[in-house]
């Protein structure tokens, strides 16, 4: 690196995008394909009918909703239900109107690195559900965690929808595991929706629909490296690629370069060169079983207590606590 180079990398986004397209192979974090655009792609992803993870949660909750909010609140002392990767919070309304209607005392606060995701579903909440209390706030996940065990003394119920947790490989994903049990206290609750392993090809096609919604999704990361970091990528000399393991269970997004190129990028004063059908790891949607989420439960010093699958078996949410 030269001098100009070696200019501060403030933002995470700055310092990880340019670890990650200096690495080999080269890769960026899903976490950064939401912002305005993202996030509307997003939403349109959970209409495609190959999408089948917004429905079969979705599903569940108005299948068992009124068991889930049960446990939430056992003894109707009130309660925090904190929601992290909140998005629109399309399925959460569904267990947000059972509250409201069995008079529960609880406050809402859903997470998200989204700015836009956030003050959509604050605003739409306060139009919607005026009597539900609200406390949005934008935060990554590892970070937030490290604040919540000290947020105040209520119950606490922490939600990870949507298999949001399948953007981490099991390592990873127990270390972020362990993170929640910290900020659990002893009869707090999780409640985390894992997509199930299914049949090879359902899985690839949810991640790879033919209106190629998914791959502009995918792609909408080199437009905010463009918008925002001063980057010329062009999107059309990458193409969207997608591989399913049913050995480990993992789904794996790629942008391949369709020929050799380098990309300038003038806010980090990097220049990125691409071989002919280089890749770039935009994004990991880990598969599960039972067996495979008691073991990382087990690993985080948590245990499940109940779980509510969808009809076709197809994804399942699991209330966990810590383990005594
Ligand atoms: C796949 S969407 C799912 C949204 C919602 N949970 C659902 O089930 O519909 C993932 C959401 O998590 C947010 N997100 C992704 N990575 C994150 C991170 N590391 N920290 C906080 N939020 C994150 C995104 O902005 C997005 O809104």
């Amino acid at each position: 690196m030269n001098s100009k180079e070696q200019k501060v990398l403030v933002s995470s986004f700055e310092k990880e995008v340019s670890e990650g397209l200096t690495a080999f192979p080269k890769y960026l974090s899903s976490k950064f394909f939401y912002d305005e655009i993202g996030d509307e792609l997003f939403q349109q992803i959970m209409e495609l009918p190959e999408y089948y993870l917004t429905r079969a949660e979705y599903e569940i909750f108005e299948t068992h909703k009124s068991s889930i909010i049960q446990n939430f609140d056992k003894s109707n002392g009130g309660f925090d239900l904190i929601e992290l990767g909140a998005g629109d919070g399309k399925k959460t309304k569904v267990l947000l109107e059972e509250l409201v209607r069995q008079n529960h005392d609880f406050i809402y606060s859903p997470i998200d690195i989204s700015q836009n995701a956030i003050d959509g579903l604050v605003r739409n909440l306060n139009l919607e559900m005026p009597n539900v209390t609200v406390q949005g706030q934008i935060g990554e996940y590892f970070e937030v965690l490290d604040r919540l065990k000290h947020m105040n003394d209520r119950k606490k119920v922490i939600m990870v929808l949507g298999s949001n947790i399948g953007n981490l490989l099991h390592s990873r994903a127990i270390q972020f595991l362990k993170k929640l049990c910290n900020a659990m206290n002893d009869g707090d609750l999780l409640f985390i929706g894992f997509d199930q392993k299914k049949h090879p090809q359902k899985v690839l096609d949810a991640y790879n629909d033919k209106t190629g919604v998914t791959a502009a999704f995918n792609k909408n990361i080199l437009a905010r490296i463009n918008k925002e970091l001063n980057g010329n990528f062009d999107l059309d000399k990458f193409m969207h690629w997608e591989t399913y393991d049913p050995e480990s269970g993992t789904a794996k997004s790629y942008l391949v370069s369709k020929e050799k190129q380098t990309v300038d990028i003038d806010c980090l004063s990097l220049q990125v060169h691409f071989e002919a059908w280089e890749s770039i790891h935009t994004e990991i949607s880990q598969k599960y079983d039972d067996d495979i989420v008691k073991w990382l439960a087990k690993e985080a010093g948590l245990k499940i207590v109940k779980s509510f699958s969808d009809q076709n078996n197809d994804y399942k949410d699991y209330l966990i606590t810590k383990e005594k």
